[in-house]
């Protein structure tokens, strides 16, 4: 967890630095804090709290160079003195650090040993202790940081100032870093994530595990941890910053939600014709594959359950596993079985322990991500982006969307070769419904109740969510995205589990949101009318003829279409819903409590 950003250029950092903390701050938010050079030595201003806690209470030091953090805590409370940047005793050596260092113990006792105080309850803190041991011993500033990292164990993405050096040491290993480079303006940046210096350059390299870079007045080298140069060249982002701004929004959250239409073009562009054509896996790609198993975590969860569904509908051996269960469960895996990796970050640590495991069993690996050399993009064997662009609100919203097409695609081309030819059954209408989704997610933003349908039902006491086959997950969705940022409870079954015992939670008091995509529909609704009868308000999503749409209390309309993604557009009114409850209940939408945007330990 974590988010880092460094800054190298004339003028002062500091507001670079700023802006860029508080476009990461979707990576935690306990505390900020930035540390800059100049002539009197290193300056480090640091607090609990965002980013712009910290802004309205620092002065302003002054210095060309400086590094940020801002933090979601793993070890020790969110204080200040917990926050980064992290010192040695001298204050000559300034750390920020995204990443746990598992043998932080051990060094911290070999350390004190040797007569270093520690101020802080954090694994980082011994870093730029070891930096500081390092030079006494009387290394250069280079080596005394190499020799740092390569006594450090777990994961980081490091970020080191020594005083009086104008250059920023960095290094990772297991979290993501990424350079910006701005040659023309003799600016780069360091970050964990592109959105932290995208107004500034969108020339970016990402680092691969093991890399050093080490980043002057003059530009970046990259070696490895041994000093030996690796070839790493700049791509061009094509994000561009308006779109990783909130624009005319009040949210990231609703904007995200609005960027639908947008994003699912993305998703299927050139990647559906007469057929499904996907670059990344042309015919023959998954032959040999008889079993597939999806592993992801929350609202990646739920997306990879709707592509596993797409393929045991065709009849092809298919699961969706939580990533944090995989290891537990331990299911059978070989050479046969193709493990997809569906997460938005590519950096989830669950999901990145069960690819690994993957690997190590001998399985093909596929990841499904949003984040170009992710982590999980980089360790399986293939990838398939979702190309939703940057989502900064911390519910997933456009991702969902993204990966539940990109998965229904991935299915569809993994039917063909897994079943020797045969497709998915009505391919036709599958992709004529992908091709008209982004104009029916927009009629659905344009003529949504849920608004409404938020005020009339705001003071109820839990909210259910329904759905079967494809509505299943949607109406999982639906519950996680509620309580996520209401902090109301809600909870998402299987239609027909209610009978089975959360029936006995239903009141006039508890509002069931049932999920129809057209696939047993007539169950469905037998099963919101068990609900009905004991006093539950129902509110059906489903299109205007309906005939759920009659006897339900309330309506969510959404357009007729394939019943394989009608659940996209039901998702799109419970993420409206959602929204609106939590604006209702003046709820902090894009940062709830206790959760970060991506969860990088286990
Ligand atoms: C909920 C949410 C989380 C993530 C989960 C996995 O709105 O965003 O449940 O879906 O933490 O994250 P990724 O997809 O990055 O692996």
């Amino acid at each position: 967890m974590c988010g880092i950003i460094g800054r190298i250029g004339s003028g002062n950092a500091l507001d670079h630095l700023l802006t860029g903390l508080e476009n990461l701050e979707y990576r935690g938010y306990d505390s900020a804090g930035v540390a800059v050079q100049n002539g009197a030595g290193i300056e480090v201003r640091k607090r609990s709290g965002r980013v712009s806690e910290l802004e309205e209470t620092i002065d302003a030091p002054e210095g060309r160079v400086g590094i940020g953090h801002t933090r979601w805590s793993t070890h020790g409370p969110p204080t200040d003195e917990n926050a980064h940047p992290h010192t040695d005793a001298t204050e000559d050596v300034a750390v920020v650090h995204n990443g746990i260092v598992e043998n932080h113990a051990d060094l911290r006792n070999r350390l004190a040993d040797r007569g270093h105080d520690f101020t802080s309850d954090t694994d980082t803190e011994v870093i730029p202790h070891l930096v500081q041991a390092n030079l006494d011993a009387g290394f250069d500033n280079e080596g005394a940081f190499r020799r740092a990292v390569e006594e450090l164990e777990g994961s980081y993405a490091v970020a080191v100032m020594i005083a009086g050096d104008h250059t920023i040491y960095a290094a990772r290993s297991g979290s993501p870093l990424v350079v910006g480079v701005d040659d023309d303006a003799g600016e780069y940046y360091l970050a964990s994530d592109v959105p932290a210096f995208l107004e500034y350059t969108d020339r970016v390299v990402y680092l691969e595990d093991g890399d050093v870079a080490i980043i002057g007045p003059d530009g970046a080298d990259f070696t490895d941890l041994a000093g030996e140069p690796v070839p790493r060249t700049p791509e061009t982002i094509d994000w561009d910053p308006e779109q990783a701004g909130k624009g005319e929004y009040d949210h990231f959250m609703l904007k995200e939600i609005y960027e639908q239409p947008t994003s699912l073009a993305q998703a299927v562009e050139g990647r559906i014709d007469d057929g499904i054509d996907l670059e990344e896996f042309p015919p023959g790609a998954f032959e040999g594959i008889d079993r597939v198993q999806f592993v992801a975590c929350g609202t990646s969860y739920h997306a990879a359950m709707y592509g596993a569904l797409s393929l045991t509908q065709a009849g092809v051996d298919a699961r969706a596993l939580l990533a944090n269960e995989y290891g537990a469960s331990s299911p059978p895996v070989d050479d046969r079985t193709l493990v997809v990796a569906v997460t938005q970050s590519g950096e989830t640590a669950d999901t990145l322990s069960a690819l690994r495991r993957a690997v190590r069993k001998g399985a093909r690996t596929v990841t499904v991500t949003n984040v170009v050399g992710s982590t999980a993009a980089r360790e399986a064997d293939d990838s398939l982006l979702i190309r939703a662009g940057p989502e900064i609100g911390v519910a997933a919203t456009k991702t969902f969307s993204s990966q539940a097409v990109a998965l229904t695609l991935l299915a569809g081309r993994i039917v063909e070769d897994a079943l020797a030819g045969d497709g998915l059954s009505d391919l036709d209408s599958l992709l004529a419904a992908a091709d008209r989704l982004p104009g029916d997610i927009e009629r659905v933003l344009t003529e949504s109740d849920a608004a409404e349908i938020a005020r009339r039902y705001r003071d109820s006491r839990s909210y259910f969510f329904l759905g079967r086959g494809q509505g299943y997950p949607v109406a999982l969705e639906g519950a996680l995205k509620f309580k996520e940022i209401t902090y109301e409870h809600a909870e998402g079954f299987a239609s027909g589990e209610l009978k089975h015992g959360p029936l006995a939670l239903v009141t006039e008091e508890t509002p069931v949101f049932t999920v129809f995509t057209g696939i047993e529909d007539d169950r469905t609704l037998a099963n919101a009318e068990e609900a009905a009868t004991r006093g539950a308000p129902v509110i059906a999503i489903c299109p205007a003829d309906h005939p759920a749409a009659d006897v339900a209390d309330a309506h969510l309309e959404i357009p007729e279409t394939d019943p394989r993604l009608a659940g996209l557009l039901a998702n799109v009114q419970l993420q409206l819903l959602s929204y609106h409850a939590a604006e209702l209940l003046d709820r902090p939408i894009d940062k709830p409590r206790n959760l970060a945007k991506s969860v990088t330990v286990e």
